[in-house]
């Protein structure tokens, strides 16, 4: 199964993109499941249809299942999937009560640790042609990459600690699941989502506007993403300005024509979309939108 995502900071058209392309794929005759893991989603006002946490059909697109990973209902899921492991593996070694998963669950990071968790898990699970997965603003997701890199490492250092330990902690914890055993576990799904991410099938699209300050976040970016191992498939420069009427346009124009052109020096496959004069949601925006789109994947 493929997986497409879109990366960029806030406001560049990340949620319109990955609509868009989603809606399209669908109607070409795809199975798409469209996730979104911003913390202020705005991916049912752009469908113009209710999402929850949980895939559901998106009413009038042929294939098309959407949903919204909110932080808050993903804390829940994350607690019935990792608190009782986690209160488990330190409980053998600390004096902890089980509120110890409450406090763990609202750790900066576990959140979106675990949406990465949610996404490798439809990717695993299969049932769809390709996942479009609508990043939040550009920082965030990076950030929380490495948290993904560095919650492996220091996965490393808690076997390591563990070894010394083991012999104290088989005496303290018979009868319970070797903690050890536990910890491999999160250490072989942190390495299954970085092993998804610098994969083949992941075609990861950079989103940006023809201005400096974009073009000069968009390569930095690119050098995060790749130093972590992961490949730019595609950049989008949306919004473009050309052969405006108005004075002050067309000088914005000027503008967009020189950023172009250093974005195409920069990168190997660049698409652009113009500024467009129809609101890009809805059924019929959202197509309309993915003839710029089209063959991107
Ligand atoms: N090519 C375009 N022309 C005009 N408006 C656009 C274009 N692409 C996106 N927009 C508008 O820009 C705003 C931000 O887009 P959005 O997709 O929400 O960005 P992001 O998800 O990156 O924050 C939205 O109101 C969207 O309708
Ligand atoms: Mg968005």
């Amino acid at each position: 199964m493929r997986l497409v995502s879109f990366w960029g900071k806030g406001g560049v058209g990340k949620t319109t993109c990955s609509a868009s392309l989603a809606a399209g794929l669908s109607e070409d005759g795809m199975d798409v499941l469209l996730l979104t893991t911003d913390p202020t989603p705005t991916l049912s006002d752009v469908l113009d249809f209710p999402l929850g946490s949980e895939p559901s059909k998106v009413n009038g697109f042929r294939g098309l299942w959407a949903a919204e990973l909110s932080e808050s209902a993903v804390i829940e899921m994350w607690k019935e999937r990792f608190g009782g492991e986690v209160y488990e593996v330190a409980s053998s070694f600390l004096p902890v009560e089980r509120d110890f998963i409450d406090y763990v669950a609202r750790a900066p990071g576990i959140a979106d640790q675990f949406m990465l968790y949610l996404l490798h898990e439809f990717w695993r699970k299969g049932g769809y042609d390709i996942i479009v997965w609508d990043t939040p603003a550009s920082s965030g997701s990076v950030r929380l990459l490495r948290i993904e890199e560095e919650f492996y490492s220091h996965m490393n250092d808690a076997i390591r600690m563990y070894l010394k330990l083991k012999g104290f902690l088989e005496r303290i914890s018979r009868g319970r699941r070797d903690p050890l055993a536990l910890i491999e576990e999160w250490r072989s799904i942190a390495r299954g989502i970085m092993d998804m991410l610098s994969s083949d099938s992941h075609h990861l699209i950079l989103v940006a506007i023809p201005e400096k300050i974009s073009y000069l976040l968009t390569l930095r970016m690119r050098d995060e993403l790749e130093g972590m191992g992961i490949k730019v498939r595609a950049l989008v420069v949306n919004r473009l300005l050309r052969d405006c009427k108005c004075d002050k346009l067309n000088r914005m124009a000027e503008i967009h024509a020189r950023v172009l052109e250093e974005f195409k020096a920069s990168f190997n496959h660049v698409r652009v979309i113009e500024n467009i004069d129809y609101e890009p949601v809805g059924r019929e925006g959202l197509l309309r939108f993915y003839d710029y789109l089209r063959e991107l994947v």
